[in-house]
């Protein structure tokens, strides 16, 4: 019985001091760039089955593509907030400019908000040709931050 319950009181001080050590390791900072990059990621995911109606690689349904429009559009707010000062090293592949060149960091995440809100609008219709064109000009929005903001190496 003695035995039991000092080993189960010592797991609990091993517990306690691994979480103490994990907490102590990651900062707001690690944080914050874990949170933007999951951001991009989720993005990523639901323009997987757009990107794929758009090529005919997979049957166009309606509901489904303004669904995806829709979490997009919403999703791309969300990545910004995670760029916090002090963010730029670490497991990240932001470049220094994301701050130095701030206003127009800004303007890069807007055009992404206005043209995925566009899409999720045009969704609604459910023209195919429109959504692969305006589909497109979503693209042109993460291409283009990203050969201005984003390194291809973690820094
Ligand atoms: C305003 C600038 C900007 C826009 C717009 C943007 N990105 Fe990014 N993206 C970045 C930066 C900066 C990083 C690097 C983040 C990091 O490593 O901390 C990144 C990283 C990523 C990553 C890698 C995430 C990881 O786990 O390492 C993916 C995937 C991605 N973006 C997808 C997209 C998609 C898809 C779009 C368009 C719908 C988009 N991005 C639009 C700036 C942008």
């Amino acid at each position: 019985m003695m035995h039991k319950i000092s080993k189960l009181v010592l797991s609990g001080v091993l517990l306690c001091g691994f979480i103490g050590v994990a907490q102590a390791e990651s900062t707001r900072e690690d944080y914050a760039i874990k949170f933007r990059k999951s951001g991009f990621m989720m993005m990523t995911w639901y323009m997987g089955p757009m990107g794929r109606m758009a090529k005919g690689d997979m049957p166009f349904d309606k509901a489904l593509f303004a669904r995806n429009a829709e979490t997009l559009a919403f999703l791309s707010k969300l990545p910004k907030d995670g760029f916090i000062p002090g963010s730029g090293s670490g497991d990240t592949k932001a470049k220094a400019e994301v701050w130095s060149q701030a206003d127009k960091f800004k303007a890069a995440n807007d055009a992404m908000e206005t043209e995925t809100a566009k899409l999720a609008e045009l969704a609604k219709g459910g023209n195919l040709d429109a959504l692969k064109e305006q589909l497109g000009k979503v693209q042109k929005t993460c291409k283009s931050c990203h050969e201005e903001f984003k390194t291809k190496a973690a820094q």
